[in-house]
C-alpha cells in the first residue's frame, strides 16, 4: 500500500520508545494500514527520538519546562499537525492530556497501558498487580479521553503471574505482548476508522462524553442527553448542531477529518446537558 493510502500516525514518547518502535517495525507490512509520519516527545534526551531518527522517521521534542501547559501542548499540536498527522498513539508518554487537547484529537489518540483495564490505572501497575494476588496481569490498548486510563478499551494481552515475580520480571514479560497488541490493535483500529465516512464520524461522535447513537428519521444520529449533536443526511453529508442551527459538511472527495472532528466536538458541547459540562464532562 502506497503511503498515500495510509493514515498517518503521530507517535508520542517520553522514553526509550520501544512500544513507539514496534509501532514502526509494523509500519514496514506492505498492508499496514497506517504510516508512522512523526515521532514527538517531551524529552529531548529520549532515546526511542535518537532510534526513530536514525531510520528516518521523522521527529519532533519540545521540553514543557518553563512554559505554560497550554503553549506545550500547542507546539506538539503544530507539530503534529505540520506533519499531516490524523491519529496520535501515544507510547509511554507519561504527561497527562489536557482535556482541551484531548477534545481536539476526540476519538482519534490510542493509548497502551501495562494492566488489564479497567484495573490498575495510573502507576505502577505491575507491582500492584502482584501486591493484590493476581493470578493474570496483562496490558491493554484503549482510546484515549480525558479520564485517565478509562477510554474504551481495544483490546488487551493477558500474561500469567508467577510465584516469583518481581515488579521488574512481570514488566518485562508484559512489554512482549505490549509490542505484539498495539501493533495489531492500531491496525484494527485505523481500518476501522477508515472503512466508511460512518465509521470515522462513529469513532468520533462516540468518544465524547456519554454520547449515544441512535436513529432519526431511518439516519444515524448522536445524541448526548436528549439532544442530538450529529446526524446523517442522506449518503453523503452530515450534520452537526451549530451556534446558529444545523452546520452540513460533505462526506464526499477529500473529507478533511480534522474540521468534522472539530464540528462534531463543538456540536457535542453545544448539545451536552449543563450538568454534564460543570462536571467537566470533557
Ligand atoms: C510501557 O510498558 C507502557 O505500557 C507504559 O510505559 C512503558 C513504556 O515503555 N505506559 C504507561 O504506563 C502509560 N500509563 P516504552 O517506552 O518502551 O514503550
Amino acid at each position: 500500500m502506497a503511503d498515500t493510502g495510509r493514515r498517518k500516525l503521530g507517535i508520542l514518547i517520553s522514553g526509550r520508545g520501544s512500544n513507539m518502535a514496534a509501532l514502526v517495525e509494523a509500519a514496514r507490512a506492505p498492508d499496514c494500514p497506517y504510516a508512522v509520519a512523526l515521532v514527538a516527545s517531551d524529552k529531548p534526551d529520549a532515546a526511542g527520538l535518537a532510534w526513530a531518527a536514525e531510520r528516518g522517521v521523522a521527529t519532533f521534542a519540545q521540553s514543557p519546562k518553563g512554559m505554560p501547559k497550554a503553549d506545550y501542548e500547542a507546539r506538539i499540536d503544530a507539530a503534529l499537525h505540520d506533519a499531516g498527522v490524523e491519529l496520535i498513539a501515544l507510547a509511554g508518554y507519561m504527561r497527562l492530556l489536557s482535556p482541551a487537547f484531548v477534545e481536539r484529537w476526540a476519538g482519534r489518540i490510542v493509548n497502551i497501558h501495562p494492566s488489564l483495564l479497567p484495573n490498575y490505572k495510573g502507576l505502577d501497575t505491575h507491582a500492584r498487580a502482584i501486591a493484590a494476588g493476581d493470578a493474570v496481569a496483562g496490558c491493554s490498548v484503549h482510546l484515549v479521553t480525558e479520564e485517565l486510563d478509562a477510554g474504551t478499551v481495544l483490546g488487551r494481552a493477558e500474561v500469567p503471574v508467577h510465584a516469583d515475580d518481581t515488579a521488574e520480571t512481570l514488566a518485562a514479560r508484559v512489554l512482549v505482548e505490549e509490542h505484539r497488541l498495539y501493533p495489531a490493535m492500531l491496525a484494527e483500529f485505523v481500518r476501522t476508522m477508515t472503512d466508511s465516512p460512518l465509521s470515522r464520524i462513529r469513532s468520533l461522535a462516540l468518544a465524547l462524553p456519554e454520547a449515544a447513537e441512535s436513529e432519526e428519521a431511518g439516519a444515524p444520529s448522536f445524541t448526548v442527553g436528549d439532544a442530538t449533536f450529529a446526524r446523517l443526511s442522506g449518503d453523503d453529508a452530515l450534520e452537526v448542531r451549530a451556534e446558529s442551527g444545523w452546520q452540513t459538511l460533505a462526506l464526499t472527495g477529500d473529507v478533511d477529518w480534522t474540521l468534522v472532528g472539530d464540528a462534531i466536538a463543538r456540536g457535542w458541547e453545544l448539545a451536552a446537558p449543563a450538568a454534564l459540562l460543570e462536571a467537566g464532562g470533557r
